[in-house]
């Protein structure tokens, strides 16, 4: 499906700087004449921001792991069908702040052991992996400082606290391991300026 565009992810714990880097991200790449489209999960439609506010939002306790599941992949579908499929067909450069790689190690693991499930599921509903996916590795205690000093309302996984953050990153690195051909590690603990510097010549050469 990803035959015309180019569709890259970025994925890591909460609090790692990912979603400051995509803007960053996107402002180079259209610098240099790419058609980017900038969106993020859960959400990146209409529908699937509604959704959001259900995973994201309440009693930690509201929904059961497999229900949760079921309502990510359901934003994600919408958010295949309204955004990225359409972008992907026009020839675009998808920037997606995190896609199914945050379910496999969200739902996946953290909250018993559903990764089966979570990989079916994407193969019978999704079946779309990225071409290129950047993974923002840092220590989670600088992370997890960095989210809850947010204060929003949408403290729904931050609220699980450290040790669930470095099982994360330990669960990422793996599935770097695991999916060797389109990840990419990013060193997130160091200041933004030499992220960013990092992740744009990550992302020209593999656009090149
Ligand atoms: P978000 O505000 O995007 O956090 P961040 O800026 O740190 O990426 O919140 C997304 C939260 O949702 C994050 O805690 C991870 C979680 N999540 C899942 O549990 N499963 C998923 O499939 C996705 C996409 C996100």
């Amino acid at each position: 499906m990803s035959a015309k565009g180019r569709f890259i992810t970025l994925e890591g714990i909460d609090g790692s700087g990912k979603s400051t880097q995509a803007r960053m991200l996107a402002e180079v790449l259209e610098a240099r004449g790419y058609d980017v489209v900038l969106t993020r999960e859960p959400g990146g439609s209409p529908g699937a921001e509604e959704i959001r506010a259900l995973v994201l939002e309440g009693d930690p306790d509201r929904w059961s792991a497999e229900t949760e599941l079921l309502l990510f992949t359901a934003a994600r579908r919408d958010h295949l069908e309204r955004t990225i499929w359409p972008a992907l067909e026009a020839g675009r450069v998808v920037i997606c702040d995190r896609f199914v790689d945050s379910t496999r190690m969200y739902q996946g693991l953290s909250r018993g052991n559903l990764r089966a499930k979570v990989d079916a599921l994407h193969n019978l509903m999704i079946g779309v992996e990225a071409d290129l996916t950047l993974l923002f590795d840092m220590d989670p205690g600088v992370g997890h400082a960095r989210a809850k000093g947010r204060g929003t309302a949408e403290e729904r996984f931050e609220d699980f606290g450290a040790g669930l953050q470095e099982q994360m990153r330990q669960g990422f690195l793996a599935l770097a391991k695991e999916f060797s051909d389109r990840f990419h590690l990013i060193d997130a603990g160091r200041d933004m300026g030499a992220v960013a510097e990092d992740v744009a010549k990550a992302v020209l050469e593999h656009l090149a």
